[in-house]
């Protein structure tokens, strides 16, 4: 029988018995762990049946994947080019996907490209290298208060005139919050083509909305296996025992080294090209949803960071072996690569003679099972996860298990994992410093506040 996906979630290696270094789960912190996760995946599940969240309905949309779908043929038949505007979450999910699955250019579709910065040395050569006569621009913002994006949308607009006169609007495609917001007006006064963000799907849980979703299959992704794999995961999630499942034990392993043995870090150790940009998508998922004050006060929160495997083992791994013992470590490969081919049998140094004639990747994957090694010696903490395969079906699984897992994880610490009240703050203190009606007081607090502090401030300048 073919299974949608096929994924490995490994952690034997945060098992005391296994680790032995005094920071694993004992048998006793497993079940208090387990029982702990199950309850909270049921406090998010009545959150999500109170129809307050609702990540958990997007992989059963299919009408509205229908009409992605439908789209994105059309513009495939009409453009060349797709660019993407946003940030965050509104373009994580699609960047993280298009790259897991094999990369711009793997599947026939639109080129697409996503800006998500306003650097002007990198935002202005993207926008000149697109061909405006056949190019799309599909700006995405949930609130459509996001400066970034609006700046974006604004330079992007005065392109598409330049390029195309009075059709510019054909040209424009609009995702955001179905009725409010400044880009919900704009696409209802000038008649733009929209898509509608569910109110309840936050940005960072929003990669199979129309926000991931119209990008990738412009791009030539199936989105139908995405949400296939996505719909996979639920099940599992679903319809297992508690012993058998895979989001809950994860969710008790995290939760676990968030509350109970806190490690202030989070590596994520990813081998395999494409996964370094789902990583990406993962750090700003764990970050944003678990970084967070309890109603106590009390900080809770653990770093995610990222590290390319094999070339970060020559950068980070001495830190992870000997530094300190507070870091968690999460390693994530493909189960199988695509590329094939072999070491030649001659031509090395003395002592190499043992590459000669093997396959790479058999070296790739003993640089995975050493470094893994070489940190159990050292008594890390190490969970490991295979995904079976490069495609639609797994990645939609992986991320929508990854979804679930910072929910509970976020519950498990009496947090809200859906809101981002430091982020907004950010926001609104860049709109007040660029001049926006209304925040002049937020405005002048702030930078009264900053002419008070104490300068510290070295200038290196000068000549010869
Ligand atoms: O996850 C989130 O909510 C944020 O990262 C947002 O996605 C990001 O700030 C962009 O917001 P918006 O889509 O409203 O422009």
């Amino acid at each position: 029988m073919r299974h949608a996906a096929d994924i490995r979630f490994d952690f034997s290696l945060v098992l005391e018995k296994n680790l032995r270094s005094g920071d694993g789960l004992t048998a006793g912190h497993l079940r208090k762990a387990l029982r702990r996760a199950e309850k909270a995946a049921l406090a998010v599940a009545r959150r999500h049946a109170g129809g307050e969240i609702g990540f958990p309905d997007l992989p059963f949309l299919a009408a509205e994947a229908r009409r992605i779908s439908r789209d994105a043929a059309r513009l495939r038949g009409r453009f060349t080019h797709m660019l993407v505007l946003g940030i965050g979450g509104s373009a994580l999910g699609a960047k993280a996907v298009l790259e897991g699955v094999g990369g711009a250019g793997a599947r026939k579709g639109l080129a697409l490209s996503v800006a998500d910065n306003v650097d002007p040395d990198a935002f202005f050569p993207l926008l000149r290298s697109h061909p405006m006569k056949t190019t799309v621009v599909v700006a995405i913002s949930k609130s459509g208060g996001t400066a970034e994006t609006n700046a974006q949308l604004a330079l992007a607009v005065e392109s598409l005139k330049k390029a195309n006169g009075r059709s510019w609007k054909e040209h424009l495609i609009l995702v955001t919050d179905p009725e409010k917001g400044s880009f919900r007006r704009m696409a209802q006064e000038e008649g733009i083509v929209s898509y509608p963000v569910p109110p309840n799907v936050g940005g960072r849980y929003s990669v199979l909305s129309a926000v991931g979703l119209l990008p990738l299959a412009a791009a030539g992704v199936s989105i139908e296996k995405l949400l296939l794999g996505a719909r996979w995961m639920e099940d599992r999630f679903r319809g297992k025992e508690p012993e058998d499942n895979p989001v809950l034990f994860a969710s008790a392993v995290y939760a676990h080294y968030l509350l109970a043995d806190p490690k202030a870090v989070q590596v994520w150790m990813t081998y395999g090209e494409g996964l370094s940009r789902v990583a990406e998508w993962w750090q700003q998922l764990w970050a944003e949803s678990l970084g967070k004050r309890r109603p106590d006060g009390k900080p809770v929160g653990q770093t995610p960071a990222r590290a390319v495997g094999v070339t970060d083992q020559h950068s980070q791994v001495q830190l992870y072996q000997d530094g300190p013992a507070d870091k968690l470590y999460t390693f994530i490969k493909w189960a199988e690569g695509h590329a094939s081919g072999r070491v030649p049998r001659a031509g090395f140094a003395p002592g190499m003679e043992m590459l000669g004639g093997r396959p790479l990747r058999d070296l790739f994957d003993a640089e995975f099972e050493g470094t893994i090694g070489a940190l159990w010696n050292a008594g890390r903490p190490i969970v490991r996860m295979e995904i079976g395969a490069r495609d639609e079906d797994h990645v939609g699984a992986f991320l929508h298990f990854w979804e679930w897992v910072t929910a509970i994880v976020g519950e498990c610490a009496g947090i809200d994992p859906f809101d981002q009240p430091g982020v907004e703050e950010g926001k609104k203190i860049t709109r007040a410093l660029m001049g926006e009606k209304g925040a002049s007081a937020l405005r002048e607090r702030f930078l009264r506040k900053m002419k008070r502090r104490t300068p510290a401030e070295i200038r290196f300048r000068g000549n010869g």
